[in-house]
């Protein structure tokens, strides 16, 4: 189904050229962020904790099961899904559409215990990083977009083949 173009990425950052510039968007006033939704996980703690509690990411398009990291994730084991946006996105290059967006199950090493979440959502038409991040893991949350916290995800998200993402979305 999905997954994941980890060869064409070994030179980003490893090979001595510079990465691109990432764009530090402002937040978007016109992104909503309903906490029904099923399909758009909503910004900020506060609303995105419950919302992945509610579990509606799992009737995305999800990986069949828990895999470890792919070079060069340091996600641990864990298990994406992508929702109807990002999965149904035109294929070739270019910026994947607003309110694509992505959750990520981060897992123990025994493939069962869920110790967190990763999640993607475009906000922004931006050329660089138009994305708001979000993490939660081992007690420690990031959220926001390119600016920091969120910058240690485009640090790496910035070497992805298409618009910050690793998944490739058929
Ligand atoms: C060192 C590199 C690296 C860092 C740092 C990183 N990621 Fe990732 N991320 C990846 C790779 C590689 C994948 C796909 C393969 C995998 O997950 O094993 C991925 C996948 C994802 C996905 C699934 C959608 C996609 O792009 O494939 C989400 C959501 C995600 N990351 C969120 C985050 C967030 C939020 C942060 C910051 C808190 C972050 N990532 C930090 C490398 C990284």
């Amino acid at each position: 189904m999905i997954f994941v173009a980890a060869v064409t990425i070994a030179s980003c950052g490893g090979g001595g050229t510079t990465p691109a510039t990432v764009d530090a968007p402002p937040d978007s006033p016109a992104a909503t962020d309903d906490p029904n939704s099923t399909d758009i996980p909503p910004r900020g703690e506060d609303l995105l904790m419950p919302w992945l509690a509610a579990g509606h990411y799992k009737s995305w398009t999800c990986e069949p099961a828990p895999h470890a990291q792919v070079y060069p994730s340091n996600h641990g084991d864990n298990l994406a899904c992508n929702n109807s946006i990002l999965h149904t996105a035109p294929a070739g290059i270019g910026n994947y559409p607003l309110d694509a967006a992505s959750v990520k199950e981060l897992y123990a090493f025994d493939d069962v215990t869920l110790v967190g979440y990763s999640v993607s959502r475009k906000i922004t038409d931006d050329l660089g990083d138009g994305w708001y991040w979000f993490e939660a893991k081992d007690g420690k949350t990031t959220d926001g977009m390119a600016t920091e916290p969120a910058k240690v995800c485009t640090a790496c998200h910035q070497c992805a083949p298409r618009d910050f993402t690793y998944a490739i979305a058929p």
